[in-house]
């Protein structure tokens, strides 16, 4: 039976390539920075063009499908997922490593049908990385096959995670516990990328064995999760629940062992939903 589906994929594939140059490009000139919800969360006037570009190109060729996109929303669109084909859609995941060039910049997309990832791309534009995974067929970097490392003991593990600045003092402080609780296990060490996306694809193909993070959006989320579950990793919500795409938290690790050794350690806060 033909896959319904690939021909998206393949287009999806195309537009990211484009949004990875109209990016590359501009790191070489001046990047304008104007501030969203916090002095720290950030957005270019990239981030906006791009989201426009990967959007006008897809609705062109399929003008009846649903768009999640992070500038989208900023801008007053919904966050609702239906069951819809609808593609969801992070044009720079690491806009702050953006307006550093810091290299780990990805554009991040996921496509999903009746609320399930059908496929996800990230491309880590600076790194020229693409990573590709589509439900059932595996995940690759540039076309090469990527697996997740297996690892079984967090004792061995490199454990990823983000640090934002946080406006509830209390959300400040479990943060650091939790880093604090984790690194006393012990563990390899805890790395920030500042990549949501990136930091899937690392856990994807073995240069990292967990992930997690509370206060991130499925756009964040809905490229790397499907990469990351087609690489064989596990996926699940914070609590050790089933992954959850607008909870706005998540853990993904090479194990099952080692996403539970997790739950165990991570107290949790509330960060609301996308679609409330
Ligand atoms: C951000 C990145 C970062 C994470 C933030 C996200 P954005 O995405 O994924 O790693 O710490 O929570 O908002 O805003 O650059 O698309």
């Amino acid at each position: 039976m033909s896959d319904p589906w690939q021909e998206c994929m393949d287009h999806c594939i195309e537009v990211t390539k484009k949004a990875g140059k109209m990016i590359r490009d501009a790191l070489q000139k001046d990047i304008a920075i104007m501030q969203k919800s916090s002095p720290v969360d950030l957005v270019t006037e990239t981030d906006q063009r791009v989201e426009q570009l990967i959007i006008s190109s897809i609705k062109e060729k399929y003008p009846t499908h649903s768009f999640i996109g992070e500038e989208s929303v900023a801008a007053g669109s919904p966050s609702v997922l239906t069951d819809d084909p609808t593609w969801i859609i992070d044009p720079i995941d690491g806009t702050t490593n953006f307006v550093h060039r810091f290299p780990f910049v990805a554009v991040s997309i996921g496509f999903t049908v009746k609320k399930e990832i059908e496929f996800g791309i990230v491309y880590s534009c600076i790194e020229d990385k693409m990573y590709t995974a589509r439900k059932g067929k595996g995940a690759f970097c540039n076309g090469v096959p990527i697996k997740v490392s297996g690892q079984e003991d967090i004792t061995k593990s490199l454990v990823l995670t983000e640090t934002g600045f946080k406006s509830n003092p209390e959300h400040f402080k479990t943060m650091t516990a939790n880093i604090t609780a984790i690194l006393s296990i012990p563990v390899h060490g805890i790395r920030s990328p500042g990549s949501a996306a990136v930091n899937m694809c690392l856990v994807a193909c073995g240069s990292a064995d967990a992930y997690y993070h509370m206060g991130i959006h499925c756009w964040d989320m809905a490229g790397g999760a499907a990469i990351v579950t087609e690489a064989g990793g596990v996926i699940m919500d914070i609590s050790g629940g089933p992954f959850d795409l607008m909870s706005r938290r998540l853990i993904v690790a090479s194990s099952r062992a080692v996403a539970e050794r997790l739950v165990r350690e991570i107290i949790e806060f509330d960060v609301g939903r996308d679609d409330q």
